[in-house]
């Protein structure tokens, strides 16, 4: 059988998965594959630390043994970050190496640039792994999908949020308990904040978006929420009206451009990302000849992500044993600009937090039509007349910069509390809807 060799950069939770998996099912992945897989040497920060790792392994502290190696033709990065990671991917492009990476973020960073390298050295960068962890979503825009246009995706991709309001609407937990379990399980970034403000979500996405439509998305440009302004009281009240909240990215094309977002969404209960729950991720694609299709499970942690890791490798060790076939390369994107998120389209619910007196109504429901915006219902429900009250207004779809608009206008007036706020509202069904 062929041998295919290849150098791991990290052995953390992501690359001591894909150890493990690259051992457990050597026979599996061989019968299947038709090559054998090996890793001569995995490279670690701190090398005297005892590691788990066969006979046939050997473990050194930095990456320079691989990068100088001329027998292993991949190098696999989980480094994570985009320091040491950037250098060593940079590198080993550069020395015409075939890079495997589970790193989103160093390809929101240097994608563009690293993505030319790989082209100009005549050479692969597969990423796989970077979006969505088990789930071969890459796969399925770059190859399955290759015959469509596609029209739209709309995803759960960020399993930390998930998993957090999913906590909070099914056992009622707050948000802070919820989170302390996401980190516990290994779900959250090393900084959950780039979990709960959303930027994992818009890196991925971003990502995505680029694959789809073939124009660089910078993930800095996208409309970004994170789901921290979602409270029990919003859980209590959608669910009341029939929807549930989910960590929703999304990007379609808008005359001709690219409108990619990140919020929290209020989904109808019977949309088919609503039942994706916990740390799980979904991701819904309308194309134009296969219609909408779903994907789903576990996006986030090691054996998941070692999973999308072992599809790139085999890839590349088709590649590798066959001579250079004729595999997808990313191809260079083109730059356009984006469409202008203020113009997003969508039906929303606005929360105002409110003092309880006479007027109020009359003054939120005034400056909405002032804006143009029509309301669909109002709801209201207070026990306790000292306290500020909850008024839920749900409106008819309206463009962000109103609803941006209308909010402030309420906001600076007497009796409003800043804490309110409007949520996008997915439409019910599948390709319809805009972003929302
Ligand atoms: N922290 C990410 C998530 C997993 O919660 O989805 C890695 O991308």
């Amino acid at each position: 059988m062929e041998r295919v060799r290849i150098g791991l950069v990290g052995l953390g939770t992501v690359g001591a998965s894909f150890y493990e998996l690259l051992t457990a099912n050597a026979d599996e992945i061989g019968r299947r594959l038709g090559v054998a897989i090996e890793v001569p040497v995995v490279a670690v920060r701190d090398p005297s630390r005892p590691r788990r790792v066969g006979p046939g392994t050997r473990v050194v502290g930095g990456p320079r043994e691989i990068l100088d190696d001329p027998t292993l033709p991949v190098v696999v990065e989980l480094v994570g970050g985009t320091g040491v990671a950037y250098e060593v991917v940079r590198e080993a492009l550069g020395r015409g190496k075939h890079v495997i990476t589970a790193n989103k973020a160093l390809l929101a960073a240097h994608g563009e640039e690293l993505f030319a390298l790989a082209r100009s050295k005549g050479v692969e960068l597969l990423f796989e792994a970077s979006v969505c962890g088990g789930i071969p979503i890459v796969k399925v825009l770059r190859e399955s999908l290759l015959g469509n246009r596609i029209d739209r995706i709309l995803g759960i991709v960020n399993g930390t949020s998930n998993f957090i309001l999913t906590r909070m609407s099914e056992e009622g937990l707050g948000y802070a308990e919820a989170l302390a379990e996401a980190q516990a399980k290994g779900f959250a970034e090393a900084d959950p904040a780039m979990d709960v403000s959303g930027a994992d979500a818009a890196q991925k996405i971003s990502l995505l978006a680029s694959l789809a439509f073939g124009t660089w998305v910078d993930w800095r440009a996208v409309l970004c929420e994170g789901i921290t302004a979602v409270t029990p009281r919003d859980i209590a009240f959608a669910r009341s009206a029939g929807y549930v909240f989910k960590p929703v990215a999304a990007a379609s094309r808008v005359e001709g451009r690219p409108l990619v977002t990140v919020y929290p969404a209020m989904v109808p209960v019977g949309h088919p990302l609503a039942t994706v729950r916990g740390e799980f991720n979904g991701v819904m694609v309308d194309s134009d000849f296969l219609g909408s299709s779903v994907y789903q499970g576990r996006g986030a942690g090691g054996r998941p992500t070692a999973s999308s890791l072992a599809s790139d490798l085999g890839d590349l060790a088709r590649i590798l044993a066959a001579g250079p076939a004729a595999y997808p390369r990313v191809p260079a994107f083109e730059r356009r600009e984006l469409f202008p998120a203020e113009r997003l389209r969508c039906r929303c619910c606005f929360h105002f937090v409110t003092a309880n007196r006479p007027g109020i109504w009359a003054l939120v429901t005034g400056t909405l039509a002032d804006n143009g915006i029509n309301i669909e219902s109002v709801h209201q429900k207070w026990e306790d007349r000292t306290l500020p009250s909850d008024l839920f207004v749900l409106v008819d779809e309206a463009e962000e910069g109103q609803l941006r608009r209308a909010l402030s206008q309420v906001i600076a007036s007497p009796g409003i509390s800043a804490e309110s706020r409007y949520f996008r509202i997915l439409d019910g069904e599948a390709g319809t809807g805009g972003n929302g």
